[in-house]
């Protein structure tokens, strides 16, 4: 239909050379219509046009009541019997209402009628009804010669402005009656066949607005790790370099006084590097380490057993972020004293059996806090305060074991969903034996806890599988679309979930 249109356009400038009004050459086409078939030829330089406004009254609908009835004081007049007696006005009112009410001042204006007494009585014979006539002729023609009659229709309300476009239309540049389906796209096809060459091709539309482009979307683990940082901001916390993903055993293990013996040393448990499986040199300090793990000090019998440097050298994927606290106190240590606040938030690894809620790889959220005159009471003080900021109220301790600290507590938060206490975290107090050597002075306490940050995010985003949040079978679509997090808000497994519908 639309490349009818185009045709008989095209072939109407063939022989008229120009369209004056779309609007009288093609009555019955819509000025929408008229539009895109012209802005089509248009992009194709086979015409040029120019919009025309056409303003013209329509009849509203007490003028259609007028030019239908009569006007009211017409109307009026016609309501008064000739002769002395006329109507009363009660009559005239109760028998006419609204049509009385409006017709009879205007009636008296035109000197139709006059009051004697109660009544009402004709002044003239027959009248002449103009309104009626006048708006007769602005339903003919769309206007009236008299622009005064205009004015006096519209602020009566019984005529209303309109507006219609319609375009005038004179030959393109490549101005012809053949229209050619022209090429969008330059296609494999077209290069191989040499299509090409021939093909016309549609211009671009540097107006329209191009697609959004996506990217930049923050992982949901990216977004509660955003909401942690800015917790630990809050609250005065520095952060801590993360960027070193491979450390030796030294600083995984053996200055945080975890004996060489240990489980968690295992391969089992660790994934130690192949190549290179060494660091080539150990801290000046190391001799420190080795007597603490070997005789002991600071009120401590060691462990009694002969350390090994070949042990301690051996490079690891770290197992925990302890491994950067480690060093970073120690780097503190090097410092005049002065109390410290640091956090870290990264990746950590352990070989571990991978399922539904497990990976070998998982995020933790760290802090510690080195000052004098601190004491047990101090770091559950904090943790209830930190935690708070989460949103997590309710919260209890559990004695556990840590090598490198003591006393060491587990973490428990009240889960509302599950109804019972879930782990949420492990902390404790740092030993003299860990500080000690890496140079604090004695009186500097640290306090310091960890928490993994898929627990949390699985909660907020209502995720039950691991695999939907980390790995191969993450749905993008949910990474781009899943709302903001705030750990201070209740977000339920429906914010989640809708946000995973949208994406699909
Ligand atoms: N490193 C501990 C863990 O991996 C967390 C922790 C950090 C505990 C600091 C005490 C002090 O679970």
């Amino acid at each position: 239909m639309s490349e009818e249109l185009k045709l008989s356009i095209l072939n109407k400038l063939e022989s008229e050379n120009s369209i004056a009004d779309t609007k009288t050459a093609f009555v019955d086409v819509s000025p929408e219509t008229i539009l895109g078939a012209l802005k089509s030829l248009e992009s194709q330089e086979k015409v040029n046009y120019k919009t025309l406004t056409t303003e013209f009254w329509t009849i509203e609908a007490e003028g259609q009541d007028q030019i239908d009835n009569g006007s009211y004081e017409a109307r009026i007049f016609y309501a008064v019997p000739a002769g002395e007696e006329g109507i009363t006005i009660a009559e005239l009112n109760s028998k006419y209402g609204k049509v009385a009410n409006l017709g009879q001042g205007k009636a008296f204006q035109n000197k139709w009628v006059k009051k004697n007494g109660s009544s009402i009585v004709r002044l003239v014979d027959s009248i002449v009804d103009q309104i009626k006539a006048d708006l007769e002729v602005v339903q003919a023609t769309g206007t009236h010669p008299n622009t005064n009659v205009i004015r006096d229709l519209k602020r009566r309300s019984l005529i209303k402005q309109n507006k219609v476009l319609s375009y005038s239309v004179s030959k393109g540049a490549n101005f012809s009656t053949e229209l050619r389906k022209q090429a969008t796209d330059l296609t494999v096809e077209m290069l191989q066949s040499g299509a090409w060459k021939k093909a016309e091709f549609k211009k671009f539309n540097f107006d329209s607005l191009g697609v959004n482009p996506s990217g930049g979307h923050l992982h949901p683990l990216m977004k509660v790790r955003e909401e942690f940082r800015q917790i630990f901001f809050d609250t005065g916390f520095e952060e801590m370099p993360t960027n070193e993903f491979v450390v030796s055993s030294f600083w995984n293990f053996d200055a945080l006084f975890v004996p060489q013996q240990h489980a968690a040393r295992d391969l089992q448990d660790t994934f130690f590097l192949k190549e290179p499986a060494v660091a080539t040199e150990l801290p000046e300090f190391w001799e420190t380490v080795k007597d603490v793990h070997e005789k002991g000090g600071y009120g401590s019998i060691g462990y009694r057993y002969p350390w090994s440097q070949e042990e301690a050298k051996k490079l690891v994927l770290r197992t925990h972020t302890t491994a950067v606290s480690s060093q970073m106190l120690y780097k503190l240590a090097q410092e005049p004293y002065r109390p410290a606040k640091y956090f870290s938030i990264d990746r950590v690894y352990r070989n571990e059996a991978v399922d539904a809620t497990h990976l070998a790889e998982f995020h933790q959220v760290e802090g510690i806090i080195a000052d004098k005159n601190m004491s047990l009471g101090s770091l559950i003080a904090f943790m209830d305060r930190f935690f708070q900021k989460m949103g997590i109220t309710k919260l209890r301790f559990k004695p556990a074991y840590n090598p490198y600290t003591e006393p060491s507590l587990e973490i428990f938060s009240w889960h509302e969903g599950l109804n019972t206490w879930v782990e949420i975290g492990n902390s404790g107090m740092f030993r003299p034996e860990m500080l000690r050597p890496l140079g604090l002075e004695e009186g500097v306490q640290v306090a310091g806890f960890g928490l993994s940050l898929e627990r949390p995010t699985m909660i907020k985003y209502g995720v039950d599988n691991i695999r939907a949040l980390v790995g191969h079978k993450v749905d993008l679509g949910m990474v781009e679309t899943n709302p903001a997090c705030r750990l201070d808000k209740k977000m339920g497994k429906e914010v989640f979930q809708s946000a995973v519908e949208t994406a699909n």
